[in-house]
C-alpha cells in the first residue's frame, strides 16, 4: 500500500471563491470527518490574520507560513478534509507534499463571474482588492496548469448545491464511509 492508498486525506483545491471551504465543511460533515482549512493554519500559525499578514509582512512571509502549516496539517496523518487556499499549489514542494499524502485531491472549479459573487464574502483576500476580475482572470491562466497536473479530479460546481457537490466527490473519489458516527473513518 503506498502512502496515497493508506491517507484518509481529502484534499480541495481551486481558485479564491470556488467554494472549498463552503464544500470542505460540508464534505467533512457529511463523512464525519474532521474539516481543516490551510488559511486557518496559517492564522494559527501567526496568531493573526491573513490580511495583517500580506499588509504587514508580505506574501513572500505569507507563502512561508502556508508551507509550514501545510506541512504541519500533513503530518497528522489522520483522516481529514483540508480546503488548501487558492495560491499554495504554486509551490513545487507543497504540490508534492499534497500529491504525497492526499487519498483524492479534487479541484473546484467555477467561471469568473461566479468566483466574483462569491469571494465578496471574505476579508481574508488582499490580493483581489484592486481589480478582482482581471487578477482572477490571470490567476486562472497562471494556475490553472498547476491545478491540472496536480488534481485527481476536476469539478465545475457553478451549477451545483453544496449536497450535490458533496455527492459528486464522494462518487468521483469512492468514498466509502466505515465505522459509525462516533469512530467514522473513510477509504
Ligand atoms: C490566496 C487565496 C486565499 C488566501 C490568500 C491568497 C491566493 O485563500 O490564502 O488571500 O493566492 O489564491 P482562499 O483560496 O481560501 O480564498
Amino acid at each position: 500500500m503506498n502512502s496515497r492508498e493508506s491517507s484518509k486525506m481529502i484534499v480541495l483545491i481551486g481558485l479564491m471563491g470556488s467554494g472549498k471551504t463552503t464544500v470542505g465543511r460540508a464534505l467533512a460533515e457529511h463523512l464525519n470527518l474532521v474539516f481543516r482549512d490551510s488559511d486557518e493554519a496559517v492564522e494559527n500559525l501567526a496568531k493573526t490574520s491573513v490580511r495583517e499578514i500580506f499588509e504587514n509582512q508580505g506574501e513572500e512571509v505569507f507563502r512561508k507560513l502556508e508551507s509550514q502549516a501545510l506541512v504541519e496539517l500533513c503530518s497528522k496523518k489522520s483522516s481529514m478534509v483540508l480546503a488548501v487556499a487558492g495560491g499554495a499549489i504554486i509551490s513545487e514542494s507543497n504540490r508534492e507534499l499534497l500529491k504525497l499524502n492526499a487519498l483524492c485531491i479534487v479541484w473546484l472549479d467555477a467561471p469568473t463571474p461566479t468566483l466574483i459573487s462569491r469571494t465578496g464574502r471574505g476579508k481574508h483576500r488582499p490580493l483581489l482588492d484592486g481589480d478582482p476580475v482581471g487578477s482572477l482572470n490571470k490567476m486562472r491562466l497562471d494556475r490553472e496548469p498547476l491545478y491540472q497536473q496536480l488534481a485527481t479530479h476536476h469539478l465545475v460546481t457553478q451549477s451545483l448545491s453544496i449536497a450535490q457537490v458533496v455527492q459528486q466527490i464522494i462518487t468521483l473519489c469512492s468514498l466509502e464511509i466505515v465505522g459509525n458516527s462516533e469512530n467514522s473513518a473513510v477509504r
